[in-house]
């Protein structure tokens, strides 16, 4: 565990994280309100960018710049740059963009600080929060303080054998990935209660760290779409992984209860999630 936090408390960065989250989730209400619209397009037609996912992104890092300039930052829209304090924001503006451009409610700010680099592979949690603004719903963590939904403490639900469970996961932008993923849950579903797909990697750790989801699996998930929920799901109690010994990245996160984890990890591996394996 890092001990400087550059000289800040985990609470104070968690404040700070929430009161930007909670401004940017208004604005990208406001934006939605208003109507929304694709402005361009990344990795493939179906990775959009609205012009409220730069606007918001603008507007946190506005915010952090103000507050903690010597800061790192990693954001979806705008990219990276390191500071000199050894904290960097790691920030989704909008996880769940696809949501956010069809009106279902159901999509986040999400922001995290952590030590060390932005790579998920070597940082250390510090704070996070995950803010739908359509729902009204914050969820926040700093570390060692647990997890809470609107200020009451959440908790990982208690381990259930797999064909209980119900799990969460999501796919990549790339067609080809798409079809490699489906054919995993293809052989997953008999074997669980049920699988969700609901649009938002950052909601989805969270959901596991309020027990609305047993399990959460994804391939491909960015630093910012786990950075933040990563923290929150771990303080209520869930494991928050790789494979094998790996820390979560884009090669594979899981979270679940811990025995919960073993178990679908375990069965993932069997039904061959680990392939192709992925640069991060
Ligand atoms: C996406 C969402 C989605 C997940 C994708 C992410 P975006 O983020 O988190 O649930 O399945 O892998 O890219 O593009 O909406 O910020
Ligand atoms: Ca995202
Ligand atoms: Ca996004």
């Amino acid at each position: 565990m890092g001990m400087l936090h550059a000289g800040s408390m985990p609470s104070e960065l968690l404040d700070l994280a929430r009161s930007i989250a909670i401004e940017a989730g208004e604005l990208a209400a406001l934006r939605r309100r208003e109507g929304v619209e694709v402005a361009d397009t990344k990795s493939s037609v179906v990775d959009v960018v609205t012009e409220a996912d730069r606007e918001v992104e603008r507007l946190i890092r506005n915010r952090l710049a103000d507050a903690r300039p010597d800061d790192g930052i990693l954001g979806e829209e705008g990219g990276g740059h390191s500071g000199t304090s050894g904290l960097t924001w790691v920030v989704d503006p909008i996880d769940g963009t696809t949501n956010y451009l069809y009106g279902i409610p159901h999509y986040a700010v999400s922001i995290a600080v952590v030590e060390g680099e932005p790579d998920p592979l070597s940082w250390v949690d510090v704070a996070g929060v995950v803010f739908n603004p359509a729902s009204g719903e914050l969820y926040a963590a700093a570390i060692g303080e647990g997890a809470t939904l609107g200020g009451i403490p959440i908790r990982v639900a208690p381990t259930v054998p797999l064909g209980e469970a119900l799990v969460g996961t999501g796919f990549a932008y790339a067609s080809e990935m798409r079809g490699i993923q489906g054919a995993i849950v293809t052989r997953l579903l008999p074997k669980v209660r049920d699988i969700r797909r609901q649009g938002t990697a950052s909601l989805d750790l969270c959901f596991v760290a309020a027990g609305r989801l047993n399990a959460f699996f994804e391939r491909t998930l960015s630093p910012w779409d786990h950075a933040a929920g990563a923290i929150i799901a771990r303080e209520a109690g869930a494991v928050v992984k790789g494979l094998g010994d790996q820390a979560p990245s884009r090669d594979f996160v899981l979270a679940a209860e811990p025995v919960l984890a073993a178990t679908i990890e375990g069965e993932l591996t069997a039904l061959g999630v680990a392939e192709p394996p992925l640069s991060r």
